[in-house]
């Protein structure tokens, strides 16, 4: 144990192995912990939120675990995922602003500890298999430098399922001629994989996850982070699995179904993986989103407001359970209403439930884990759900409805904070519309907000659609609310976002996404 310490940066060396008997259960040994991550997929779009897509699998674990029904993710990929490694809000790692594109230099920030880092201090083997997405312009930034023994997957935020090719999307802002973002993305640790061309990618992962249950030596316990390309763009899944949902006539919608069932598909074959090897009896499972579903690309967040991108619900409150035979009786089959935010994973997973002591740790996190398995109240009492200064500003000399100008905060800065039941938006929180699902008949309202509008308060626990603002109403919580944000603004980092690196180019690295810089390791 002491061996692993010493080689972690030194904000690791109080991370000492503390394993207590927890009050939600009793193990001799500490539990195994596999992370489900599900890509872009919509509040609505499984089976126990009255979807029409089936998620049989997904549905029975839930439904013998405990699922987490005010639970909040980031509007886009890179921040969930950063906030998930580190525990932190984006205003503390510097990247509040969008994800991160190909070209870029981001990292998790060096002084940062991971999740993984953490669970590894405590003797847990470490493997991550799918989808980084937090930065690899340098070897340092890779999942390998950042906590896990193992790595097999991409790094880049997306790639075709059959090819692995990521074309590398342009950067909004920027002129990047096109020729120069064409590559391959896919790598077991450090080394390239070009022989995988033509087989689909969630079958990819199920086998790497087998392999790396299979092949786990059980003197330790196991942290599998399991981050699946389902069910992100490019909208492709093998013909069977879209077959029962020809019936929906938005194409978008049955393809993204079929990537929902093999997904759930994905998911059984894991968890029998788990018995197989015997690991089943002691392993605590977390399956989360990390944003709401992309409502051009098949997903869908009904009854919420607005999707992927938006700091609406619809962007940003995740589908989320967790289960396995570790969860006590008395909670089976429970819904927690707790407020509980992605950031909160490190320490309930790391403190709560693998025994370690985070107690220097400036984290933004808050370990839930004997709230949730205990039902109790939750430690959480606000959400900072971000503050991006680069996003535009809407037309302030358009401004219209309500609105309160702040010499605390400028509120015409993309922002939202959840304190207690409200919820404050600011600037532009993105796309606000309410979308029905398209294989049903429901007529979805449509927003009647003036054009400028830059404010907005809710109630979420009484209005969770976000119907009706009540920011005229109720200036008192709107000046509350508008104060935490002035809070947070103060103790942001500068926002990193540099520029795309046309050394990043593919076509300079053997026609794979890989490093670009090279730092003394
Ligand atoms: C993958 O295979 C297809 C079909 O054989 C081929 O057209 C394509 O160029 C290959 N892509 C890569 C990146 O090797
Ligand atoms: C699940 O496992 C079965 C049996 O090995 C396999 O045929 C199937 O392709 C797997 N599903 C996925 C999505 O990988
Ligand atoms: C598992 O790890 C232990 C401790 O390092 C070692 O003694 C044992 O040989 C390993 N078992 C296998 C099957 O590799
Ligand atoms: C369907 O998806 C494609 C991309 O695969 C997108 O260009 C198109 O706009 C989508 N259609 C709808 C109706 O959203």
């Amino acid at each position: 144990m002491m061996e692993v310490c010493l080689r972690l940066p030194n904000e690791m060396k109080y991370l000492v192995f503390l394993f207590l008997a927890l009050s939600c259960h009793v193990t001799a040994k500490p539990p195994n912990i596999v992370f489900i991550l599900a890509d872009d997929y919509g509040y609505h779009d499984i089976g126990y939120h009255q979807s029409a897509i089936k998620t049989p699998v997904l549905d029975k674990l839930a439904a013998e675990g405990i699922k987490l029904e005010n639970y909040y993710v980031q509007p886009i990929c890179s921040p969930t995922r950063s906030q998930l490694m580190t525990g932190k809000y984006q205003i503390h790692t510097g990247l509040q602003h969008s994800i991160i594109w190909c070209p870029q230099t981001s990292c998790i920030p060096d002084n940062d500890v991971t999740m993984a880092q953490g669970l590894k201090s405590l003797g847990y083997a470490t493997h991550l298999v799918g989808k980084w997405h937090i930065g690899f312009s340098s070897k340092k930034c890779w999942p390998t430098r950042k906590g896990f023994d193992s790595f097999y997957g991409y790094l880049t935020g997306q790639a075709d399922y059959y090819t692995h090719v990521q074309e590398g999307v342009s950067m909004p802002g920027f002129d990047v001629p096109d020729d120069w973002h064409y590559g391959v993305d896919l790598r077991d640790n450090d080394k390239p994989i070009k022989s995988l061309n033509g087989t689909y990618g969630t079958f990819i992962w199920n086998d790497k996850a087998h392999d790396v249950i299979m092949n786990h030596n059980t003197s330790k316990p196991l942290f599998l982070y399991m981050a699946l390309q389902a069910v992100h763009a490019p909208l492709q899944v093998p013909e069977h699995y879209k077959k029962p949902y020809e019936y929906i006539k938005d194409s978008n919608r049955s393809t993204y179904a079929g990537m929902v069932a093999s997904m759930d598909e994905a998911v059984g074959n894991l968890t029998q993986s788990l018995k197989n090897k015997g690991l089943w009896d002691n392993t605590i499972i977390v399956f989360s989103t990390d944003n709401g579903g992309e409502i051009h690309l098949g997903g869908n967040n009904w009854p919420l407001r607005g999707w992927k991108h938006s700091l609406w619900e619809g962007g940003i409150h995740g589908v989320g359970f967790v289960s396995g035979p570790l969860i006590p009786k008395s909670v089976q089959g429970s819904v927690y209403n707790g407020l509980m935010h992605v950031s909160d994973w490190f320490p309930t997973l790391v403190q709560g439930v693998a025994g370690g002591d985070l107690h220097d740790l400036k984290l933004d996190g808050h370990d839930m884990w004997t709230s949730i398995c205990n039902g109790t109240d939750s430690p959480r009492k606000e959400i900072l759900h971000n503050i991006d200064p680069l996003q535009p500003r809407p037309f302030p000399n358009k401004m219209t409805g309500s609105q309160h100008t702040s010499a605390m905060f400028d509120t015409t800065i993309r922002a939202a904070i959840r304190v207690g039941d409200w919820k404050l938006l600011t600037g532009d929180p993105g796309n606000s519309s309410w979308i029905a699902p398209p294989e049903s008949n429901i007529k979805a309202p449509v927003p009647t907000d003036p054009k400028g509008k830059f404010l907005w308060l809710f109630n979420i626990k009484d209005d969770p659609n976000e119907y009706n603002d009540l920011s005229a109403l109720r200036p008192d919580i709107v000046y509350q609310l508008t104060e935490r944000l002035a809070f947070y603004a103060n103790s942001s980092l500068p926002v990193f976002f540099p520029p795309p690196d046309v050394r990043s180019n593919p076509a300079l690295h053997d026609d794979m996404w890989s490093d670009w810089i090279y730092d003394k390791e």
